[in-house]
């Protein structure tokens, strides 16, 4: 969590700098903060708030002429959002300045050492320690800046990435990353640094990933230098060209990210299967998945992890893989894996699910199968992150930058790999008849066709959300393939309408959350023609006859659940394996309006970041 952003070569860095800390605002938005440096003052401003609210706060140095610059946008771990605490943090002698994403861990015996030593704080954080830590160990030893910086990041514990500028040396950055990600943006004459390569798109296309335990220092009319933490030694730049674009991080005409990211559905879910899915040939090829397929062939079970809406999807991969493969799969919160000695055999193939690539939990659990002698596939989005490189291979979703906290594109894509991964199985284990996987993969093929027509949903979800806005409760309900689309529906209804909102097995409704029910209670129901339709429709009858007000999403055409339900939302027919790839769409689509018609911040809920690379 936390963003960051360091510019320094001819350009003003001001503009480049608050452009790119609203691009990172993703990452975390509860304080914000800069620094500027114009070859004599340090121009510093922090607040708590938004992005906005340091623009607000920093008029005077709007106008500024400096061409070296660093900010910050925080997400809250050590100390209270305010303005004390936001980034950056200045050294007791003011030369040094920081900007940091991640945690000190053992910021406290440092601190008390650094206390017994003169040291005085101002601000709660572990990132103030460390900045007075590299101060320390730079005037003990009468060091350069860079030096200091390494040494003192030898004797912390934790996670970070860094930019630390020098008053003494105006001319350079240093940075360094360990667990935390940090991109360097190579142009002429000028360097950017960021947590990720949306900040500086627009002046060069040439990036340079920082591996875990490797620092820089990015110099002015130098070429960079690269060297690992511990050892001193020096690391090849490896310049990669960035495949993003500019129109891909900005909203594009739609009020929110959020909206925008429902309605690219269409196209990444072809982005995803593109090259990978030829469906008149019948064939699925996957490069990571070709390249291991005796490891996929010979597994005896498949472990999924994930977080969040990952972890959904993998859900829903758990049912097409068994379904399609006979593979036992078993489906894992990476946050409980990680720390219950989980049992792990050698022909385990592990899949790990993220978005971001950057979650803590994930990450850790995906090392902690590899040491267990596990291989690890991962399903990434964001191409070079964390978890693509920790994993042994891997298949991209290609959904382009997800910037709304609310994860929406990132579920169909992670969907969409998965079910062609479980395609390829099954043809190779002949789990599947042949005249079936021919069908499926034709279903694939047009699957954008049937998500535009979903989108066509929109206007009856902000019909119905109209209705149902000041809710307090919501209860989520769908069967089979439906069931993680009930869990992931009512997961998008909280997180951004703080509406309490819990997803259920739709038969499990009568061991307990009945009592819920009554005229107050909106109960959405995915009830689609295949799958278990007639088992739904019983409980949807239950539902009503506990006065309950019934939502449903039906397939087009539908009359049994109509007659039964106050509300429904047509889709389009597909079969029940790939049902959640339709199903989930009106749900996105009515959190969205219901959100949006209580005010509430869509694309930045509160409490929340989009990255959570915090344990
Ligand atoms: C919900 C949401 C989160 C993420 C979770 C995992 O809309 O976005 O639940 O799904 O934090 O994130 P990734 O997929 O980046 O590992």
């Amino acid at each position: 969590m936390c963003g960051i952003v360091g510019y320094i070569g001819y350009r003003e860095a001001y503009p480049i700098v608050i452009k790119g800390l609203k691009r990172l605002e993703y990452r975390g938005y509860d304080s914000a903060g800069i620094m500027l440096f114009d070859g004599k003052e340090l121009g510093i401003s922090k607040t708590k708030g938004k992005v906005s609210d340091l623009e607000e706060k920093s008029k005077a140095l709007a106008s500024s002429k400096a061409t070296i610059g660093m900010g910050h946008t925080r997400w809250a771990t050590h100390g209270v959002p305010n303005d004390i605490n936001s980034h950056p943090h200045v050294s007791n002698s003011g030369n040094l300045v920081i900007i940091h994403n991640g945690i000190i861990e053992n910021y406290e015996p440092l601190k008390k050492e650094l206390i017994k030593r003169g040291y005085t704080f101002t601000s709660d954080t572990d990132t103030e320690v460390l900045v007075n830590l590299i101060e320390d160990v730079k005037k003990k030893d009468n060091l350069k800046i860079g030096k200091a910086v390494q040494i003192a990041l030898n004797q912390v514990v934790g996670a970070y990435a860094i930019c630390v500028f020098d008053k003494e040396k105006p001319d350079e950055i240093v940075v360094a990353r360990l667990g935390s990600p940090l991109a360097i943006g190579v142009g002429k004459d000028e360097f950017f640094v960021a947590s990720d390569a949306s900040p500086f798109i627009e002046y060069t296309s040439n990036a340079i990933y920082l591996e875990d335990e490797e620092m820089a220092i990015v110099r002015l009319n130098k070429p960079l230098k690269i060297r690992k933490i511990k050892d001193d030694s020096l690391v090849d730049p490896y310049v990669q060209e960035l495949q993003m674009n500019l129109e891909q991080i900005e909203k594009g005409g739609y009020d929110h990210f959020m909206l925008k990211e429902i309605y690219e559905q269409p196209n990444v879910i072809k982005d995803t299967y593109r090259g990978r899915l030829l469906a008149n040939e019948g064939i699925i090829k996957m490069a990571g998945v070709e390249d291991n397929i005796e490891k996929f062939l010979h597994a005896q079970r498949i472990l999924i992890i994930a977080c969040g809406t990952s972890w959904h999807a993998g859900l829903v991969a758990e049912y097409i893989f068994e379904e399609f493969t006979r593979i036992p799969v078993e489906v894992e919160y990476a946050s409980e894996f990680r720390y219950r000695n989980p049992i792990i055999h050698q022909d385990d193939v592990v899949i790990a699910i993220s978005q971001s690539g950057e979650t803590a939990d994930t990450l850790a659990a995906i090392k902690l199968a590899k040491e267990k002698g596990a291989f690890v596939f991962g399903v990434c989005n964001v191409v070079g992150s964390s978890i693509s490189r920790e994993t042994n291979a891997g298949a991209y979703t290609h959904a382009g930058p997800e910037i709304g906290v609310a994860s929406t594109k990132a579920f169909t894509t992670q969907i969409t790999v998965l079910t062609m991964i479980a395609l390829r199985l099954a043809k190779a284990k002949g789990t599947l008849s042949n005249s079936d996987f021919h069908r499926y993969l034709q279903e694939l093929e047009v699957i954008p066709e049937k998500v535009q027509e979903a989108l066509e949903t929109n206007d009856k979800a902000k019909e119905i959300a109209e209705k149902f806005k000041d809710a307090s409760n919501c209860l989520y309900l769908g069967r089979g393939y439906n069931f993680p689309v009930a869990l992931e529906g009512a997961l998008k209804l909280k997180e951004i309408s703080y509406i309490h909102a819990e997803g259920y097995p739709a038969a499990e409704m009568k061991h307990g959350p009945i009592a819920l029910i009554d005229e107050q209670m909106p109960v959405v129901v995915i009830a689609p023609k295949q799958g278990h339709y007639d088992k739904v429709v019983s409980n949807i009858q239950e539902i009503k006859s506990r006065s309950g007000k019934i939502i449903a999403v039906v397939t087009k055409g539908d009359i049994q659940v109509k007659d039964l339900a106050d509300h429904i939302i047509e889709i389009p027919e597909t079969s029940d394996a790939l049902s959640p790839l339709i199903t989930t769409i009106p749900l996105q689509l009515l959190s969205y309006h219901i959100a949006v018609m209580r005010g509430c911040n869509v694309d930045q809920p509160r409490n929340l970041a989009k990255s959570v690379t915090v344990e």
